[in-house]
């Protein structure tokens, strides 16, 4: 088991106004509310869900780039839960992340060349002729013109971004990697092209990978298993073809549904509301008790919105249906 990640928590905290007077007025968004999974040694793990639904925060606590509200993170063995900056320096090196955001997360004042000879230095002390002999391989591996090298990120074509991004995560040394919307914002075919490279290197170099994405086709093709989020909870998980061709969570069928009526892609970002049939943004502020999808969910509507789903003291949790699936609703379609 490279990462077990049990009941983890990041409630944010956001203020009113800028203004002191305000601040009293902050509210939480639990973006993250209870979430437990694991991922074995060279698998992949494929984190779907609408924008907003929290797979960033996922991301960015188990690597603990945000420190997670409450829960337990245990990467290799170890407990990083709680470790200080020091105890985690040596880990650092074996998980990274590729950021969705490249733009950001990309020095625009370094070329290519000083980026990863950067990452590559990061953990190790190299000669200048090592590092130039392993930005070569590095270059190789993700399949890279050393041309790029002396280019500035902004010259460089999606496809290629995505490329230094892999590669920078690799340079470091990592063998767990959380890729966070790594086809996002690329053609069809570069989206290809970047899912086939991810599961190249997975089997070169034996990463695991959690792998994110709005996406649920993409995620399809890339994960062994497979967890779809929805409101900051886990609400299925299971074998990939499981989740194509026997998904048992509502939100599951409507992720499903909206690729085959050709919305998916970027009406995807909203979310659905099945009452409408309008792309609505997520609302933190409307809370709801009970199953959180059931102002969505056309199962609580066909059963005449029977009160168990509403009911605080009876909030679905995920329960083993046998074959690695787990579900957490009263009605499993
Ligand atoms: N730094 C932050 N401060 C306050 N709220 C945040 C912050 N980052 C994310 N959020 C909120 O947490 C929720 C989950 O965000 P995120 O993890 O980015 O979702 P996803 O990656 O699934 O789109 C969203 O409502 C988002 O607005
Ligand atoms: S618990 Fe009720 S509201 Fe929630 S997904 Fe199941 S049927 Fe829908
Ligand atoms: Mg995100």
């Amino acid at each position: 088991m490279i990462l077990e990640v049990t009941n983890l928590r990041k409630h944010y905290r956001q203020r009113a106004g800028i203004f002191p007077a305000l601040r009293s007025r902050e509210r939480f968004i639990p973006a993250v509310d209870g979430v437990s999974f694991c991922l074995e040694e060279h698998e992949t793990v494929g984190l779907v869900g609408e924008s907003g639904c929290g797979k960033t925060t996922i991301g960015r606590a188990i690597l603990r780039l945000t420190p997670a509200t409450s829960g337990r993170i245990v990467f290799d063995g170890h407990d990083i839960t709680a470790m200080s900056a020091r105890e985690l320096r040596p880990l650092r090196s074996q998980m990274q992340m590729i950021f969705q955001d490249l733009d950001a997360a990309l020095n625009p004042k370094m070329r290519v060349r000083a980026i990863l000879a950067e990452a590559i230095t990061t953990h190790h002390r190299l000669s200048d002729g090592e590092v130039a002999r392993r930005i070569g391989e590095l270059l190789e591996q993700v399949n890279l013109k050393a041309s790029k090298l002396s280019n500035f990120p902004r010259e460089l074509a999606g496809g290629e971004k995505r490329r230094v991004g892999i590669a920078r995560a690799l340079a470091v040394g990592a063998h767990f990697i959380v890729a966070d919307e790594p086809t996002s914002a690329l053609d069809v075919s570069i989206q290809a092209q970047v899912v086939n490279l991810l599961r190249d290197l997975q089997r070169q170099l034996g990463l695991s990978y959690l792998f994110i994405s709005h996406d649920l086709e993409v995620v399809q093709l890339i994960s062994r298993r497979v967890a779809v989020m929805y409101l900051g909870k886990i609400v299925e998980m299971g074998l990939a073809d499981r989740i194509a061709r026997a998904a048992r969570h509502p939100y599951t069928h409507l992720l499903w549904s909206a690729l085959v009526e050709g919305q998916s892609k970027e009406a995807s970002h909203a979310p659905l509301n099945t009452r409408t049939g309008a792309w609505e943004p997520f609302d933190f502020e409307r809370p709801v008790s009970g199953c959180r999808f059931a102002p969505r969910c056309p199962v609580y509507e066909a059963r005449g919105r029977p009160a168990v789903c509403t009911d605080a003291a009876t909030e679905p949790q995920l329960h083993d249906i046998g074959g690695r699936h787990y579900v957490a609703g009263h009605f499993p379609v």
